[in-house]
């Protein structure tokens, strides 16, 4: 399992295995957790359609928890990603340790304004974009892609990572990927897996309330009306709502009628322990 699969833990293998592959023509990053899932592998296999060599990096990113957050319990599954992304065929794993990522002494970050600061994530995570544009920034500077994929699933976040290789002029063309979901509905996240029977029977709620709400905006209901009422029916589903928005899909500035567009409805609510976040666009 995973044997065969070139794996870097320290800058030296990376910078020595970085060599050959960039011989072998463009080059796509694929950041991740770990703990992957199809979404993740939809990721691989977009960065190996786009590209002629494919670096996955894992590594679950301490800077981006909270102390109150699932850090230390944080899924982690390295030789089942191993196997898996063997059978993409994936280049090369990039899996430094944290005293690799931020060694003793590690004293610079990234501090995210424009997207990073909508009022959605931020409000609720507000040391999180910070530690992602940071490590985001040295994954970059590290693996030197050409492409890096991205989910939408995150789709804050995918708009503070284009920014911030935009702004720091980082040689990278950051590449937004669609939600790839289970046939009910419901976005694949690695935090899937903290939801109970009875949870996970629930979760599906949040996109069929997105949906109906995009719809409804779609065929005139107005941008308020819409969105009181599937707040509304979320709560109703036994979900405490963080935030329920319509936001410009470029910027994420409020939008208060149709005609200032293209909208983006985002979601984020708890479920028992469990936090999930969703989007679509209108
Ligand atoms: P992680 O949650 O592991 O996600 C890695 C990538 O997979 C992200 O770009 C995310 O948007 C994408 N992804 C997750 N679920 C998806 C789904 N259902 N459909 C499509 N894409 C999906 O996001 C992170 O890690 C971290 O913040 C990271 C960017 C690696 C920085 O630490």
């Amino acid at each position: 399992m995973g044997r065969n699969i070139h794996v870097a833990r320290s800058i030296v293998a990376l910078d020595r295995a970085l060599r050959r592959i960039r011989r072998g023509g463009k080059v796509a990053l694929v950041p991740t957790m770990g703990a992957l899932h199809k979404g993740h592998l939809v990721l691989v296999r977009q960065a190996r359609r786009r590209a002629d060599k494919v670096i996955v990096s894992i590594f679950v990113n301490p800077t981006q928890f909270a102390p109150t957050e699932d850090f230390a319990s944080y899924p982690r599954t390295f030789a089942r990603d191993l196997a898996d992304l063997e059978k993409l065929e994936v280049d090369l794993v990039w899996a430094p340790g944290a005293d690799v990522m931020y060694p003793q002494g590690f004293a610079t970050r990234i501090v995210p304004e424009g997207p990073a600061l909508a009022g959605l994530e931020d409000r609720f995570r507000p040391h999180f974009f910070g530690g992602v544009a940071t490590v985001v920034a040295k994954l970059f500077t590290q693996c030197r892609p050409d492409f890096a994929m991205f989910g939408e699933k995150d789709f804050q976040q995918l708009k503070v990572v284009t920014r911030m290789a935009k702004d720091l002029d980082l040689p990278v063309r950051v590449i937004g990927v669609p939600t790839v979901r289970e046939p009910d509905g419901l976005a694949l996240s690695s935090r899937n897996a903290y939801l109970s029977d009875a949870e996970r029977a629930g979760a599906p709620t949040l996109y069929r309330v997105l949906t109906a709400c995009a719809a409804k905006m779609s065929a005139g209901t107005s941008i308020a009306k819409a969105l009181d009422e599937a707040r509304g029916e979320i709560m109703a589903a036994g979900f405490a709502l963080d935030y329920l928005e319509a936001r410009h899909a470029e910027t994420l500035v409020p939008v208060a009628s149709a005609k200032d567009g293209p909208i983006r409805l985002l979601v984020a609510a708890r479920i028992g322990k469990t936090r999930l976040i969703d989007n679509i666009g209108v």
